[in-house]
């Protein structure tokens, strides 16, 4: 069976570092692989409009940065299909047949919806003119899990490189595709998500300590962000609140540096940048024992941060200045995904036997019994 990626992000700011170790970086590694057959990344523009109704602006303007991250962690649209979800009608169609096969219930019990419920203030009691709190959910947020089972078996994607907010979405998808094959005979592929393979890439701290990278709390780095706001942003970074003076022991866990470092640090860069150790884990001895300050170990975060920017700065600064051609590729992407698309759209359709146009079997059987009355 041909191995085939499907994931993607939505377009609602710039991707920062949760981002990039979190699924962008292994996307990039197994393009340059070639382990795969094809490789699709979407931007989510009709799954950010699901809780951006109001806000559309700010989708249509999030579509250019997203591509431009993209472009410059080293995607590369020769490799992998970029393209834009709501330039993909064929999306929506399997969506529409794939409702029927998910309950309200089941949907209801998605951890990941019921969590963006009360993150994005749905409410359900909400009084008419509360402005704390949206009245109602929304049709088409509440369903979006299902638009994402379309999103990942229109391409028969067998893997999703994702963090592990999406398990539930691949989870939802793997149960649609289940139920299709048992009623329609077998159509779909089940995929299987990929998750970053240690806990630092798998839930990225924001700057300030606290859970999550998020643009509301403004704790992020961006792959966008100048040398001089990256060094910035790490000197201001929540450490150990109890390690007060060098001489003190300091804790690593829960540590935002050091956390950082376990998702960024190689060998390699003790070497160039603070070869007095040979390894992550000689420096964080170090920090446990005492006698090592903060600003020592974030000296050396920064300089792991940059060298892992600059390329990618580079290549923004290059594709900045092409924003034309950047639109071209999300074209010639869209188009080609239509194609995919559209390939197992017309499966699905014959397996459900509303092919009507294409069956000749159906046409004849019937012309024959009406035949047969006359
Ligand atoms: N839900 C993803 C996010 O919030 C975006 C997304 C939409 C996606 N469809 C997908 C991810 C399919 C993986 C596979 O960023």
């Amino acid at each position: 069976m041909a191995k085939i990626i499907l994931t993607g992000d939505r377009p609602t700011g710039r991707l920062h570092l949760g981002h990039y170790v979190g699924s962008l970086r292994r996307r990039v590694e197994l393009q340059d692989s070639g382990a795969f057959d094809r490789i699709f990344i979407m931007i989510a523009d009709a799954q950010a409009l699901t809780d951006n109704a109001d806000n559309p602006e700010k989708v249509r303007q999030n579509v250019i940065e997203v591509a431009l991250d993209y472009l410059s962690a080293g995607l590369d649209p020769e490799r992998s299909t970029l393209f834009v979800q709501s330039q993909v009608p064929e999306l929506c169609e399997l969506a529409f047949y794939y409702m029927n096969l998910v309950t309200v219930q089941r949907l209801q019990r998605n951890p990941t919806v019921k969590a963006e419920i009360q993150l994005r203030g749905f409410s359900e009691s909400a009084a008419e003119g509360d402005t704390t709190q949206r009245a109602g959910i929304p049709v088409g947020f509440f369903t979006y899990p299902i638009s994402q089972a379309s999103d990942i078996t229109a391409f028969k994607a067998t893997t999703v490189p994702a963090g592990e907010d999406q398990e539930p979405m691949i989870e939802q998808t793997r149960e649609i595709v289940h139920k299709f094959n048992a009623i329609y005979g077998p159509t779909l592929v089940e995929p299987e998500i990929l998750l970053p393979d240690n806990a630092a890439c798998m839930r990225l701290p924001g700057t300030d300590g606290k859970a999550k990278m998020s643009k509301s709390l403004g704790n992020c780095i961006y792959l966008s962000d100048t040398a001089d706001e990256v060094k910035k942003k790490v000197m201001g970074m929540y450490t150990d609140p109890d390690h007060l003076r060098v001489e003190d022991p300091g804790k690593v866990e829960g540590n935002t540096v050091f956390t950082y470092l376990d998702a960024f640090c190689r060998p390699e860069h003790f070497e160039k940048y603070l070869p007095d150790y040979a390894s992550l884990d000689e420096l964080k001895a170090h920090y446990r024992r005492g006698g090592l300050g903060d600003v020592k170990v974030k000296r050396l975060l920064i300089a792991v941060l940059n060298e892992t920017l600059d390329p990618i700065r580079a290549r923004r600064k290059e594709f900045e200045a092409r924003i034309g051609d950047v639109y071209r590729i999300l074209e010639e992407g869209s188009a080609r995904a239509r194609e995919a698309a559209g390939a197992t759209l017309d499966e699905v359709r014959r397996a459900m036997r509303i092919n009507y146009f294409s069956d000749k079997e159906l046409i004849e059987t019937q012309a024959k019994a009406y035949a047969q009355k006359q």
